[in-house]
């Protein structure tokens, strides 16, 4: 890849997402390393370095224990990857609700050291004024609201939100307060239809639902579900491949050739193009 060539792609920024409240709709997927952002890169106009890599790729059983330091080496390697996409990295659970200070350190600490586009908070009622502490010192923000995984202790799980009214009320306030913070989207994350279709034509911004139907301006999902990567898929992920079985078989057919001795050895063979 050469470096005119770098040069001369202009990433997605945040005003071109904005931008497309209403319009075609956002494509957005979940990336971690460098090799699987650059083959999501063409596709996507959004890439997003969720904490969920905390539970896809270290094994964590949520969100909580994901790290500043982990998600700027996963923002640093998603950026290499990848040119065009706008990349945000989410900002971990204890990172930015304290005070808009903390938020604004952290979150610049972020954007500095992976040179990322944008950074994701999970917009609960006492964080709207950090967004707009951010937003108005230069950081653009995305919020998420419905589905909070960093909040499952308190919200109770990996459920569906906004069944009853009070819950509802409150989702729909958290994404009013985000726009109206300054974030230039918002994840609506595992709400019903009906709730989906009211925020997003309540705020000015695009909505990008996960397990949040069609009514939304854009979907997100994490690539590893969609890709079918685990023994088990969220009900709403459609899987578009079989990374499993693939990756089984693969390594299946490898173990059967070392066990027949089928491996090369002379470094001719070793440094020979894998065709
Ligand atoms: O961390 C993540 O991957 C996310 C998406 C599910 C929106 O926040």
């Amino acid at each position: 890849m050469s470096s005119h060539r770098q040069e001369t792609v202009r990433r997605l920024t945040a005003p071109d997402i904005a931008a497309r409240k209403g319009g075609t709709p956002v494509v957005c997927l979940t990336a971690y390393t460098a090799p699987v952002a650059e083959i999501l890169d063409e596709h996507c106009d959004l890439l997003l370095v969720g904490d969920s890599v905390g539970m896809v790729v270290h094994g964590l059983p949520n969100t909580v224990g994901v790290t500043l330091e982990m998600m700027i080496l996963h923002g640093q390697a998603v950026m290499r990857g990848s040119r065009k996409a706008m990349v945000v990295v989410d900002m971990p659970f204890g990172s930015y609700e304290g005070s808009a200070e903390v938020a604004y350190a952290n979150a610049a600490r972020v954007m500095k050291e992976t040179g990322c586009n944008a950074v994701k908070v999970e917009a609960g009622p006492a964080v709207a004024e950090n967004i707009d502490y951010l937003v108005k010192r230069g950081i653009p923000v995305m919020g998420h609201v419905g589905l909070r995984p960093q909040a499952v202790m308190v919200d109770g799980g990996f459920r569906a939100k906004g069944k009853s009214n009070h819950e509802r009320v409150r989702i729909l306030e958290d994404a009013r307060a985000a726009a109206e913070a300054g974030a230039f989207a918002v994840v609506v994350e595992g709400v019903a239809e009906g709730l989906a279709r009211e925020i997003t034509q309540a705020i000015e911004v695009p909505t990008i639902g996960i397990g949040a139907s069609a009514g939304c301006d854009g979907q997100i999902l994490v690539t590893d579900d969609m890709l079918g990567l685990f023994d088990w898929t969220p009900k709403f992920v459609r899987r578009y491949g079989d990374l499993r079985g693939e990756i089984a078989k693969s390594v299946a057919a490898y173990a059967d050739d070392v066990r027949n001795r089928r491996f090369p050895g002379p470094a001719e063979i070793y440094f020979a193009k894998a065709g």
